[in-house]
This record gives C-alpha cells, sequence and structure tokens, in this order.
C-alpha cells in the first residue's frame, strides 16, 4: 500500500533497515522504517489517508510515523538530498540519496532496502554486502570511523551477536577493542548509553550480552569497580527465568523487565558509585529511585523474608504496597526456592483473591456499613490465605459471633 500512494505521488520508497535484516533472517519485527527520496511526511499523510490509520508527524525533522492497528509502526524519514540532479537524469537510477542514508548507519546486516514504487517493487537494493554478511552470520561495520562517530554502536555490535548468534567480524573486532581502550564512552551523551543499556535489558538473553561485555572490557569502562562474578550471573539467570514465568502467566500485570536487570548489575557496586552511574546516564528521577529501591530495599525484604518464616497472610500484608517490580526482583534474588514460590503464589492467586463474601452479604446479617465491615472482609481474608476456612458463610458466622 504504501508502494502504491509513491508510485502514484511518483516518489521512490524503500523499506530499509531492522525490518528487512529480520525479514530476511525469519524474525518478527513490527517496526517498519521507509526511507523516502522526498518529503516523507507528505507520502506518510497520504497512505494514513488511504488505509484511514493515524498519522504522526514531526515537522521539525521531517519525519512521520503511522500506527496500525495491527501492532505495526511504519516510520516514515527522508533520505538527505543534498545531491544535486543533473537536470534531466532519470530518477530511477539516482539512488544517491538513498545510498548516502545508508551509509550513515552501524553494519552492514542493517543497510538493506527494498523498492516499494514503480516498475522496480520488491527489489533487493544491497549497496554494502548486507545479504552476504547475514549469510555469513557476520556483524560487520561500513567504515573504520563507525564506532568512533557513534560509540554506543559498541553495546548494538554485542547485542546483535547474541540475538542473532553471529559473529563480530575480525576487522570490526579490531575497530570495537580499540574503541573501548579510548574508553570511547565518555564522548557519548550518558543518556544514550543508558538507552542501548536498556535494550540490552529488554533482550530475551542479556546475561550472555553483559558476558561478552565483561569479555572486551566494557564494564570496567563503565566502573573500575565493576564486578562480573557466578553470583552476578547467576542472579542475572534467576531474572531471566521469572521473567518468562511472568510474561507466560500474565497479560494484565506488565512489568518493567529492563529495570530488574539493570538493578541487579549495578547491585554490588558502592552506593556512590551507583550514584555517579545514575547520574552519568541520566537515568529519570522516577527510574533512579525504583533503582535504588530494587536494590537497597529489595535487599531488607530478601534478608527478612528469608531469616523469619510468615504465614501467608503475614506475607500478604508485607507485599500488598509492593509494586510488581519488587516483588520479582525478591524472587529473583532469593536462592531459597521455596521463598520464591511463594512470592509468585502471591502474585498469581493471592494479590487478586476475590472473597465469595461482599459488604451486601454483611448488610444482610444486619450489621451496619463502617470500618468494621473492612475489618471483618480483611480478617475473612487472612483466614482464606490461611487455609483455614472451608466455607466462608460458615467462617463469617464464627467471625462475627
Ligand atoms: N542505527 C545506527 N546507529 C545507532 C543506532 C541505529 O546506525 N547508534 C541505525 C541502524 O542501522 C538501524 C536503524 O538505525 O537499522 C534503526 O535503529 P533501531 O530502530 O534502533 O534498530 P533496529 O535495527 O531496528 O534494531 P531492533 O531490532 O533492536 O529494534
Amino acid at each position: 500500500k504504501v508502494g502504491e500512494v509513491a508510485t502514484e505521488k511518483g516518489i521512490n520508497a524503500y523499506v530499509i533497515g531492522g525490518f528487512v535484516r529480520d525479514l530476511i533472517i525469519g524474525r518478527k519485527n513490527l517496526d517498519v522504517d521507509i526511507v523516502v527520496e522526498g518529503d516523507a511526511t507528505e507520502l506518510a499523510r497520504a497512505f494514513a489517508k488511504k488505509i484511514m490509520g493515524k498519522v504522526h508527524i514531526f515537522d521539525k525533522f521531517k519525519t512521520a510515523t503511522v500506527t496500525l492497528s495491527d501492532g505495526f509502526k511504519i516510520d516514515f524519514a527522508s533520505a538527505r538530498t543534498e545531491i544535486y540532479r543533473a537536470p534531466g537524469a532519470l530518477p530511477e537510477v539516482d539512488t544517491a540519496p538513498l545510498k548516502k542514508d545508508l551509509f550513515r548507519r552501524d553494519f552492514t546486516i542493517n543497510t538493506l532496502a527494498v523498492k516499494l514504487n514503480g516498475r522496480e517493487f520488491g527489489k533487493l537494493i544491497d549497496f554494502f554486502n548486507g545479504l552476504k554478511d547475514i549469510k555469513e552470520k557476520k556483524i560487520r561495520v561500513l567504515h573504520a570511523l563507525s564506532f568512533v562517530e557513534d560509540p554506543t554502536r559498541i553495546l548494538r555490535a554485542l547485542r546483535f551477536a547474541v540475538r542473532y548468534r553471529f559473529n563480530i567480524g575480525k576487522h570490526t573486532e579490531k575497530l570495537l577493542k580499540i574503541a573501548v581502550r579510548k574508553n570511547l564512552f565518555r564522548t557519548v551523551e550518558g543518556k544514550r548509553v543508558y538507552l542501548e543499556l536498556k535494550h540490552i535489558f529488554e533482550e530475551d538473553n542479556p546475561l550472555r550480552i553483559v558476558n561478552r561485555m565483561e569479555e572486551y572490557g566494557i564494564l570496567k569502562a563503565f566502573s573500575p569497580r565493576f564486578i562480573w562474578n557466578r553470583k552476578k550471573r547467576d542472579f542475572f539467570e534467576r531474572i531471566r527465568k521469572i521473567v518468562n514465568w511472568h510474561k507466560l502467566t500474565f497479560n494484565k500485570h506488565k512489568a518493567n523487565y529492563s529495570i530488574l536487570y539493570f538493578a541487579a548489575f549495578l547491585e554490588s557496586l558502592p552506593a556512590d558509585e551507583v550514584d555517579r552511574l545514575l547520574k552519568d546516564f541520566s537515568v529519570p528521577d522516577d527510574e533512579a529511585n525504583l533503582i535504588k529501591n530494587l536494590i537497597y530495599r529489595g535487599r531488607q525484604l530478601a534478608v527478612k523474608l528469608e531469616r523469619e518464616s510468615f504465614s501467608n497472610s503475614e506475607l500478604y500484608e508485607i507485599l500488598k504496597r509492593e509494586k510488581e517490580e519488587m516483588v520479582l526482583y525478591v524472587a529473583a534474588r532469593t536462592t531459597k526456592e521455596d521463598l520464591k514460590h511463594r512470592l509468585l503464589e502471591y502474585l498469581k492467586e493471592w494479590r487478586d483473591l476475590k472473597l465469595v463474601i461482599t459488604g451486601n452479604d454483611l448488610k444482610e446479617m444486619g450489621l451496619k456499613p463502617g470500618p468494621l465491615f473492612k475489618k471483618i472482609l480483611t480478617e475473612l481474608k487472612h483466614r482464606v490465605l490461611d487455609g483455614k476456612v472451608d466455607n466462608e458463610y460458615d467462617a463469617l458466622e464464627e467471625e462475627v459471633k
């Protein structure tokens, strides 16, 4: 459809980058990037009108996003067209703007394009041997200054390598090592590094990526006091299991999974170093507070729950005001299997436990609404949680007596 609109308007449009890469590899990707040789906003508007989708225009950057109901998000951007066309040159063969646009990108596997309009609809455009590198399972930069231009690409290289089980090309690896040795991360805005770390922690297996970061000395570049040992790796592995469990079990309660990894990532650092990194990374206050809460209160909570044995209802009272992330974090933190199971049980069953009995039943028994209602119902809930109730009505009568 984008192609139809582009053809009508006589504009060259290409789907590029991650979407094409994942199409070839066979991985789901709902983010479509379209590069337009011309005004991207015009094409986006016309396309949105045609499919009756929602369009959001960013005038300043001449880009636009169209959101589709089935989860697809289509970004439109204009290729830089600073190259002057010779009068009479055929636009069909003038791919200079596209090529320039693709050359600015990180790795060859991200530079593939598919033409969407005109007679060449569906043609794969591969200026930089991206297809060959996908086949060879190689992450390669396009030029020697790639990591210098944007050091966050160091992290992206490791993320893609682990995600697709690709290797990093020899020359690229050399450049990567030099970039780390020169500690080029210092030259990037911390905010951007943080964003890349978050992407890492959103992947299926962050543990393997952090292992690679350690291998290349990146952790020490962040902080010389970084410790990455067996204990940390096990912690990451437990988080992964709990995150998978949570994803499978719920669709109602969403949780910020990447923050669990981020807190675990920072946990062994001294408090002043944690503060420094959160500040350097410009972590927004609400996230920084949650991370610190997970680290410090999470630790206290884990110690308390491991030390004493609480009844179900006591556990319920301790946890009921805690965030989803806190319960998950403590469940991942503890090595005590039974405690972990009870915490997950809390999330799955107890937290949302609904009594059969309601306030109406109490009214019918002739009780007056008021604070007593809540007290009776809470007490009943506790007794249900502790497995002391066979029949709620009998239990209620007993209690009211
Ligand atoms: N890009 C880049 N340098 C960066 C970040 C991004 O060159 N530091 C380029 C990449 O070529 C990428 C494109 O911008 O294909 C879009 O970036 P993004 O949406 O972050 O990447 P995807 O490749 O789609 O990765 P993911 O599958 O993780 O979303």
